[in-house]
């Protein structure tokens, strides 16, 4: 897809059927290992592609946290692609979460070109980080820390092209 198509497309989905392919999967993740990272430290970031049980258990501990018990904030979605980051070392200066949500958003705009519908997550990985019996299933190497992530999955939802809609503010300076 034309790069302008793309981004006019793009939206956060929230309404999935619960499928998703490996071929679809794949071509999110070849996204995110062709992504920039900062100073070029790409053993600085790391990926968990999350399908089993423990989707549901961080989805139920974010709907927890959020005070609403039966609130799906992963849309039942069937893969969080988890971005963690190596927080802490000096030689990582002040990029890790920029890498984290560089990645996130790269595997998000792949997912329009592979018909999938995709949401980037930061919600539920703040709930996540907030129960360390959680995070530890995940099976971390030391020092990682999730920063964000992105659901992806087919959907029903339309990917509609939309207008340019300047809601963002922006100053010239020339
Ligand atoms: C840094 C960041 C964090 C976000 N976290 C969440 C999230 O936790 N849950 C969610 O449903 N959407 C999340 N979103 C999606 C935004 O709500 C969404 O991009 C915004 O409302 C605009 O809608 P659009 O993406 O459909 O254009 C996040 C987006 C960004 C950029």
């Amino acid at each position: 897809m034309e790069s302008n198509e793309l981004f006019r497309r793009r939206k956060s989905v929230r309404s999935y059927t619960g499928k998703l392919s490996q071929t679809a999967l794949r071509s999110v993740l070849d996204a995110a290992q062709l992504s920039p990272v900062g100073m070029g430290r790409f053993e600085s970031v790391h990926l968990t592609v999350i399908q089993n049980a423990l989707l549901d258990e961080i989805d139920r501990n974010a709907g927890a946290a959020f005070g609403d018990a039966g609130k799906h904030p992963l849309y039942g979605a069937p893969c969080l692609i988890l971005v963690s980051a190596k927080l802490g070392d000096p030689a990582n200066g002040n990029v890790p979460y920029s890498n984290a949500a560089i990645l996130a958003e790269s595997m998000a705009l792949a997912a329009i070109d592979a018909n999938l519908g995709s949401c980037l997550i930061w919600g539920a990985v703040r709930a996540l980080n907030a129960n360390p019996a959680l995070v530890a299933k995940l099976n971390l190497p030391d020092g990682f820390v999730p920063c964000c992530g992105v659901i992806v999955g087919e959907t029903s939802d339309k990917m509609e092209v939309r207008e340019v809609r300047n809601r963002i503010a922006v100053d010239y300076i020339i």
